[in-house]
Parts: C-alpha cells; sequence; structure tokens
C-alpha cells in the first residue's frame, strides 16, 4: 500500500493561473507552469509503479536523464513527467491507483 501522503510540498506560492488535471481520475489543482512532476508529487508519494518488482517510484533526476518518470497521458502520449508541462484538462494516468482510488497488488 502506498502513502497517501505528497512526496513535494511548496516552500513558496507562485504565481500563475490555477489550473485542473486529473490524476489517475482525480482532480487535481496545480498551477499554470508546474511540470507534471510536480502536479503529482504535491498531491501523492510516487509517480509510477516500479516494473521490476513490488514498490514504487517518484523520479530521480528531475532533469530528463534517468528515464524514471515516464507517465501516460490521456490522449495517448507517453511522456517524462519531469520535463513535461501541466495543459488544462490533462489526463495523468500513472497505474498507482485503479478506478476505485486504490492500489492493488502492493
Ligand atoms: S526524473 Fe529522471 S527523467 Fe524524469
Amino acid at each position: 500500500m502506498i502513502s497517501e501522503s505528497p512526496q513535494f510540498h511548496r516552500l513558496a506560492e507562485r504565481s500563475g493561473e490555477q489550473l485542473v488535471i486529473t490524476v489517475d481520475n482525480r482532480d487535481v489543482a496545480v498551477r499554470q507552469g508546474d511540470l507534471i512532476i510536480t502536479a503529482v508529487l504535491l498531491h501523492q508519494k510516487a509517480i509510477r509503479r516500479f516494473e521490476f518488482g513490488d514498490g514504487f517510484r517518484a523520479g530521480y533526476c528531475l532533469m530528463a536523464a534517468c528515464q524514471d518518470c515516464w507517465v501516460s497521458l490521456g490522449d495517448g502520449r507517453r511522456v517524462r513527467a519531469c520535463d513535461t508541462i501541466v495543459e488544462p484538462g490533462m489526463e495523468v494516468r500513472t497505474g498507482i491507483f485503479n478506478a476505485n482510488g486504490k492500489t492493488e497488488n502492493c
């Protein structure tokens, strides 16, 4: 089971229009210009499941080098969360939570 507490905390509020995106079918408030990894980890502990065993990943390098933050988008794209800026109405799928908002097989 993954902790529901966030991995990131904003140290300062930033300007920018507030947007709403969905992360695993849950509405998430973000700021225009936020990276996807910021948007996700301000609300949960991880960005994806670990493909080689039990556990979760939260990115590593945060600079588009390690490939540890790939997520799927509702439009079919797969992107690195650490170098993709949020867009209004974006649907991010981490694969961590099912349709009921629960984790499975953890
Ligand atoms: S966290 Fe390393 S590529 Fe995104």
